[in-house]
């Protein structure tokens, strides 16, 4: 193994403006009590790294100028600190990003992803747009089988993709993906792997991205042209579908999805919307007995052990969602890709 340097070049967000990354020399981590130290493979950009371009104003109530950002990633142990018994050196890994205190009511209860003490790597801590990082051994995760370490960095997307879907019905079931970014289009290929009967797939006007979601198993794709509550629900008898899953961050999208779901099936909300006070057909979910549910990061551990199961049966077409693969020192012009839209998964190199 080569010899871990004392110092590294790794990109910050130094500056409270749009754009205000540096690439700076800054001090190799050391891994702490029950904590790893990993050499990244790679990590990809996610929509929540362009709200910290952006510098919007989650991002700088959440973001501590000079952090090094990055969450979605994997690579291989290469120190382990004090009293880590589960990880080795040569370890291949890959992150989940929220870090528990795992001795809290919600962490109790197994919904440690909503910690009430928890905070998110590569937000309020230093994550992994940086050739090494720390992170507890706990939320290092070892590779399924088939799964190679190229491809390991978008299990953060593909595992908030599959817990949304698993917030209702999958298996014979109809769905619906409204918005077609990265994680619609993986929960595009999850539900059909999952299972599901007819898959309907909604993005606004991004003809790549409905292009994608047809070769990875949409039986129906509607955009902006189409009337979408018309045509979902003349493709389910005037019924609507069993399971709609918003990934768009549009209210029309939430309103299209309440209006086209079947009295008493499921909405499933992980977007994250421009306007926090977006309005809903509030009669419409009260008198056809809808369940809306929010979605947030991924159930630790149970939809990390469904999305081995998935991942090891071969049915998730990964490569086909990574569109883009860059150096990380290119990190700004993943970025601007990410904005335009042009794109799948951006995974960056190390
Ligand atoms: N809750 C969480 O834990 C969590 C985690 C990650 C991401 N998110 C959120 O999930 C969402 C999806 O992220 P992403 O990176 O895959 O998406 P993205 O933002 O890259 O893509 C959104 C897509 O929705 C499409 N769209 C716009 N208006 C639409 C409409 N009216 N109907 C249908 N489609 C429409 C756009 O053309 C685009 O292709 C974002 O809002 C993101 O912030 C939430
Ligand atoms: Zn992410
Ligand atoms: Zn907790």
């Amino acid at each position: 193994m080569e010899p871990i340097p004392e110092t590294m070049m790794a990109w910050k967000k130094t500056k409270p403006i749009e754009g205000g990354f540096e690439l700076l020399e800054t001090k190799t981590p050391s891994p702490k009590h029950g904590e790893v130290l990993v050499k990244t493979h790679s990590t990809s950009i996610c929509g929540t790294d362009i709200h910290i371009w952006k510098w919007d104003d989650w991002a700088s109530e959440n973001v501590p100028p000079g952090t090094i950002t990055g969450h979605e990633t994997c690579g291989t142990v290469v120190s382990v600190g004090e009293g880590v018994t589960t990880h080795n050196i040569g370890d291949k890994i890959a992150v989940e990003c929220h870090l528990a205190c795992w001795n809290c009511e919600r962490c109790d209860e197994g919904n440690a992803h909503i910690c009430e003490n928890g905070q998110i790597f590569g937000v309020h801590t230093d994550g992994a747009f940086a050739p090494y990082f720390t992170i507890p051994a706990v939320n290092a995760r070892h590779l399924p089988e088939n799964l190679p370490i190229e491809l390991a960095s978008i299990q953060d997307p593909l595992g908030n993709a599959i817990h949304t879907l698993t917030g209702g019905p999958v298996a014979d079931s109809v769905i619906a993906i409204h918005g077609l970014g990265p994680i619609g289009l993986f929960a595009v290929n999850a539900a059909k792997a999952m299972g599901a009967r007819f898959v309907i797939a909604i993005d606004w006007d991004n003809q790549m991205r409905m292009d994608l979601a047809k070769k990875l198993g949409a039986d129906v794709v509607l955009g902006k042209n189409d009337d979408i509550i018309e045509s979902i629900l003349s493709h389910t008898d005037g019924k609507g579908v069993d399971n709609s899953c918003e990934f768009s961050g549009s209210p029309t999208a939430l309103s299209n999805a309440i209006h086209s779901t079947r009295m008493g099936g499921y909405v499933n909300i992980l977007s994250v919307y421009g306007n926090s006070l977006t309005e809903v057909p509030m009669n419409d979910i009260v008198f056809r007995y809808l369940h809306v549910k929010g979605i947030n990061g991924r159930k630790m551990w149970n939809t990390w052990d469904k999305m081995h199961e998935l991942l090891n049966s071969n049915k998730i077409d990964i490569n086909a969602l990574v569109t883009h693969r860059i150096n990380y020192q290119d990190y700004q012009d993943g970025i601007e890709l990410a904005l335009s839209g042009d794109c799948g998964k951006i995974v960056m190199d190390f």
